[in-house]
C-alpha cells in the first residue's frame, strides 16, 4: 500500500527519516529533525526567489503554467473576461462566489460611494515634482491613506477589514487619475457616482473643460476586460510582498503600498512600460532580427520585454484575450503604429530556438501597453493601470492571509556567508585599503 510520505536517508549520518507528503509538498520544517549532531540547527531548504516553495495555501486563483490555464475561484479567465464586469470579478475574488444581482448592486453601490478622497490628499499630491512618476505618487498616496484611516489597524475585525478593502478598491482609480492629472499639469477631477467604475476613472483622467465628456463604450468595455485580466495572479512578486508586509499585522494600506512598490519594477508590472520603450528603441520592423540577435547574445543585458513568465511555460492565457481586445480598441482609435513591430517581434521570437527552448511566450504585458497607448495614456501610466485592478487581488490575498491560522509573521532563514566572529579594530589600527 503506497504511503503519502517521503523517506530521506541522510548520507552524512546514515539515518533515515520519514516525512509526510501533503498536497504534493513536504513541510520544510520537517527537515529540521535531520541533524548531524546535537548542536546542529537542523536541515533547511535553500530556495532563493521561491522557485519551488509554497508560502501559503490559497483558494483564490489557480494557474497551470504548462497548460496555460488561469482560473479565479474555479472560473476560467476567458469566460470571466467575456461575460462579467470587473466589479463582479472583484466580488468573486473577495467572497469566493459570483454575486447575485442584489449582491452585485450592493457591492457596486458601496464601491461607488467610497471613491472620494480626503481633500488633503490633493495638497499632498501637489507636493510632488511636476515630473514625478505616477506609480511613485500612487504608492506614496496609498501609504498616506493609512494616516487618514487609523481604524485600519484593526486587522482582526471583519467589518474594519471590509471597509478598508472597499475604500482601497474605490479610491485607487481616484488616486491613479489624480497622479495622471498632476503629471499633465491639469486640475483634478472629482469622481462621478453616476458612472461605472471604469467610465468614472476614464472621465477623471480625460475630462477637460466639459461636463459632458462621454467614454466610448468599446474603450470602457476594453479597459474593464483588461482590469479583469489583471485582477489577481496568485503568489506573484507584489502579492507576496503584500502578504509578507501584512503578516506583521500592519494595516492593509501599508501592505498594499508594498505591493505597489513591487509592481513598479520592470520585471513585474513595469514591464508594459518597458515593452513600449523597447518597441520605440527598435523603431522599425527591419531592425527586429538585429534586436532579437542582441537579446540572445545577452549584450547590454537586454531582454525581450513582455516575454517569459515564471509560471507560464506556454502562451499566457491573458495575452490571448488581450490580442482580441487590441483589435476591438484599434477599430475605434486607429492602429497603434507599434503594433506591426510587436507582431513581427512575436512571430520571429516564437520560431527562434532560443525562445522555444526556454519556453518564452508573450505574457500579459506584451500587448497591454499598445492598447493603453492607443487609449491616450503615456507609458508612465501603464503600471498604474495594472495597480488599479490588482488591488482587489492584493486585498483578497491579504484577507485570506489574515484569516489563515497557519500563518505567522513572515521571516525567512538565511545562509550566513559573512565573517566569523572577530574583535573590534580601533580606528588607528585599521589598514588603509
Ligand atoms: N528575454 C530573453 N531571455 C529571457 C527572457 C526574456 N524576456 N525571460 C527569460 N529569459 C531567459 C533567461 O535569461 C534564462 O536564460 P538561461 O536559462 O540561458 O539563463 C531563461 O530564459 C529562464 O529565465 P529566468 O530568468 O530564469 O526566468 P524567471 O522565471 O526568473 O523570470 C521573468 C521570469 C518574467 C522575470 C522573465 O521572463 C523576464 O524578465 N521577462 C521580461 C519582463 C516581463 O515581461 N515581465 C512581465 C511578467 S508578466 C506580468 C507580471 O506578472 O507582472
Amino acid at each position: 500500500m503506497p504511503k503519502d510520505t517521503l523517506t530521506i536517508t541522510d548520507n552524512r549520518t546514515g539515518k533515515t527519516y520519514e516525512v509526510p507528503v501533503e498536497n504534493g509538498c513536504i513541510r520544510t520544517n520537517a527537515l529540521r529533525q535531520i541533524k548531524v549532531g546535537d548542536d546542529d540547527f537542523g536541515l533547511m531548504g535553500y530556495d532563493p526567489a521561491f522557485l519551488n516553495t509554497a508560502n501559503c495555501k490559497s483558494a483564490i486563483t489557480f494557474i497551470d503554467g504548462d497548460k496555460g490555464i488561469l482560473e479565479y475561484r474555479g472560473y476560467p479567465i476567458e469566460q470571466l473576461a467575456e461575460k462579467s464586469s470587473y466589479l463582479e470579478v472583484a466580488y468573486l475574488l473577495l467572497n469566493g462566489e459570483l454575486p447575485t444581482p442584489k449582491e452585485l448592486e450592493q457591492f457596486v453601490h458601496l464601491v461607488t460611494h467610497h471613491t472620494f478622497v480626503h481633500e488633503n490628499v490633493k495638497s499632498f499630491m501637489d507636493g510632488f515634482r511636476y515630473d514625478a512618476h505616477p506609480m511613485s505618487m500612487l504608492g506614496s498616496t496609498v501609504a498616506a491613506l493609512s494616516s487618514f484611516y487609523p481604524d485600519a489597524k484593526n486587522t482582526k475585525d471583519e467589518l474594519s477589514r471590509r471597509i478598508q478593502i472597499t475604500r482601497l478598491i474605490a479610491k485607487m482609480p481616484t488616486l491613479a487619475a489624480f497622479s495622471y492629472r498632476h503629471t499633465m499639469g491639469l486640475p483634478y477631477i472629482y469622481p462621478d457616482n453616476d458612472l461605472s467604475y471604469v467610465a468614472n476613472f476614464l472621465a477623471m483622467v480625460k475630462r477637460i473643460g466639459t461636463t459632458t465628456y462621454k467614454v466610448h463604450p468599446v474603450l470602457e468595455r476594453a479597459l474593464d476586460v483588461l482590469f479583469i485580466l489583471h485582477a489577481d495572479h496568485e503568489q506573484n512578486c507584489s502579492t507576496t510582498s503584500v502578504r509578507t508586509v501584512g503578516s506583521s499585522e500592519v494595516d492593509p494600506y501599508s501592505a498594499v503600498t508594498a505591493g505597489i512598490g513591487a509592481l513598479y519594477g520592470p520585471l513585474h508590472g513595469g514591464a508594459n512600460e518597458a515593452v513600449l520603450r523597447m518597441l520605440r528603441e527598435i523603431g522599425h520592423v527591419s531592425k527586429v532580427p538585429d534586436f532579437i540577435k542582441s537579446v540572445k547574445s545577452g549584450e547590454g543585458e537586454k531582454k525581450l520585454m513582455g516575454f517569459g513568465h515564471r509560471v507560464y511555460k506556454s502562451y499566457d492565457p491573458r495575452a490571448k484575450v488581450i490580442k482580441r481586445v487590441a483589435d476591438e480598441v484599434f477599430e475605434v482609435t486607429g492602429k497603434n503604429p507599434l503594433l506591426e513591430l510587436a507582431v513581427e517581434l512575436e512571430r520571429i521570437a516564437l520560431q527562434d530556438e532560443y525562445f522555444v527552448k526556454r519556453k518564452l511566450y508573450p505574457n500579459v504585458d506584451f500587448y497591454s501597453g499598445l492598447i493603453y497607448e492607443a487609449m491616450g495614456f503615456q507609458a508612465e501610466m501603464f503600471p498604474v493601470l495594472f495597480a488599479i485592478p490588482r488591488t482587489v487581488g492584493w486585498c483578497a490575498q491579504w484577507e485570506e492571509m489574515v484569516l489563515d491560522s497557519e500563518q505567522k509573521i513572515a521571516r525567512p532563514r538565511q545562509i550566513y556567508t559573512g565573517q566569523k566572529r572577530r574583535d573590534y579594530v580601533a580606528m588607528d589600527k585599521r589598514a588603509a585599503k
